[in-house]
């Protein structure tokens, strides 16, 4: 893919559906008693290899115009897949979908390729087997083959990492436990499960840093509509703050507070972006994001010519004043920090990320492709174990390598419209893993 620099972004767009929810959507809906209607759901194609996998344990699943129908089968309806269950690039789908087979009667098998496939699976074995799970994994990577007909006990459950993929294992394992499950983070991850928990009526009580849920409870199937996804939103939010005169409203966009974190970055960095119209759909909150470029122009004044510049940093700012982002928000903006990167290259004072090792671990270690990738465009970036710090750099179009991770080919497709000269994104597709249609759209919004 060769994308070559723009001077603005304008339009208005409607983004794919969310993919963490979609993820959850579909595994609920499969365990609820009921149809479930899912308007909106992602069109990624992880949330295809949940659906997939849904399908090979035997539920029915059926497109209608604009939504998906799946008829539940109830929290332990699930039938034996013949074949072993391709989780493709998905930690969501892998990491969830064991804790829903860990309590089943029959025996699985998880696949995934090769980036899923290095991705660390400890840290669900290890709370699972704590439950009762039988769970075979060479050196603690998948495959994994989950035994079925363990019964499950109840457990409490210190996460050891900020993660609400391991979150929301324990909790669905804690479904079809004996007791009530709970799990303490120690700093808030995204809630989705413990939202559409609540919503499909089940009891969900949460105390400062622990969730719990008892195994007794039934979840009762109740239509949904997925917000659009925040993340994806993310690199438009940032390509149109930053190119002068641009005017972008993305539409419905998720604003869940434990998500939004980018938002509140950007805002507080200086960007000209509202909120309008935010309301609650399916117990989640989302509304309309009405985003501006920043001004440049010279406004002619009685005393001479003024330059107008956004994004001096704020001072309401919560960072330091080397614009330093770390502590509890990383977790409610770890998927956006490739982008975030590149925003960087654009603040007067640049911006340092830290406290975000886990980065290393997901499609790619994305510390490593965004240092990488930005040194190729001539940006001054320096590496550390938890993050980097980028400093305001003339991007110049350069030869990208996605490292085969969707949030990196579209983070450098942004910072392609901010560089001098063609860049080219070797494994663009790879976008499609969470929003296929991302060149399409950027190409009707840009001028
Ligand atoms: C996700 C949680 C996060 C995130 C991932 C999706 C989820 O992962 O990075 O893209 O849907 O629960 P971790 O749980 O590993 O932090």
């Amino acid at each position: 893919m060769k994308i070559k620099s723009a001077k603005s972004l304008k339009g208005k767009i409607n983004l794919p559906g969310d993919k963490s929810i979609s993820h959850r959507a579909a595994l609920l809906a499969s365990m609820a008693t009921g149809e479930t209607r899912i308007e909106n759901f992602a069109s990624s194609a992880d949330c295809a290899s949940t659906l997939k996998c849904m399908q090979d344990l035997g539920v029915e699943i059926r497109r209608e115009e604009t939504a998906i129908i799946i008829r539940g089968v109830g929290k332990k309806g699930f039938r034996k897949s013949e074949k072993p269950l391709d989780c493709g690039n998905s930690g969501t789908t892998m990491r969830l979908l064991s804790g829903i087979l860990a309590g089943q009667d029959f025996d699985s098998i998880l696949i995934g390729d090769e980036s899923l496939s290095k991705r660390p699976m400890k840290r669900i074995i290890e709370p699972l087997t704590q439950m009762g799970a039988k769970i075979e994994a060479e050196n603690l990577h998948a495959p994994l083959k989950i035994y079925g007909k363990n019964p499950l006990r109840a457990i409490s459950y210190d996460l050891p990492v900020a993660s609400a993929q391991v979150k929301s294992c324990v909790l669905l394992a804690g479904l079809n436990a004996d007791g009530t499950t709970s799990v303490i983070e120690p700093t808030l991850t995204r809630d989705h499960t413990e939202i559409m928990l609540r919503f499909l009526g089940t009891d969900v009580e949460t105390s400062e840093n622990q969730i719990s849920v008892s195994g007794n409870a039934e979840l009762i199937a109740k239509d949904l509509q997925i917000p659009s996804d925040i993340s994806s939103a993310a690199f438009f939010l940032v390509a149109a703050a930053c190119l002068e005169n641009s005017e972008l409203l993305l539409q419905n966009v998720g604003l869940n507070p434990t998500r939004r974190g980018i938002l509140d970055v950007l805002i507080n960095f200086g960007a000209d972006i509202e909120v309008l119209n935010e309301k609650e759909i399916s117990g989640e909150l989302i509304g309309d994001l009405l985003v501006r470029g920043r001004k440049r122009e010279r406004e002619k004044g009685r005393r001479g010519e003024r330059e107008i510049v956004s994004f001096s940093p704020s001072p309401l700012l919560p960072f330091s004043p080397s614009s330093l982002i770390s502590g509890k928000i990383i977790a409610n903006l770890i998927d956006e920090i490739p982008i975030l990167a590149i925003f960087g290259t654009q603040m007067e004072n640049g911006l340092e990320i830290r406290g975000a090792e886990e980065l290393r671990v997901k499609e790619s270690d994305r510390i490593a492709a965004v240092v990488e990738n930005l040194r190729r465009m001539n940006a001054e970036i320096e590496e550390f174990p938890d993050g980097f710090r980028v400093h305001r750099s003339n991007l110049k179009g350069a030869k990208i390598d996605s490292f085969g991770d969707h949030r990196i080919a579209m983070a450098f497709a942004i910072a392609a419209l901010f560089a001098n000269g063609e860049t080219e994104i070797i494994g663009a597709e790879s976008a499609a893993v969470s929003f296929p249609e991302f060149f399409e759209i950027l190409e009707s919004v840009k001028n």
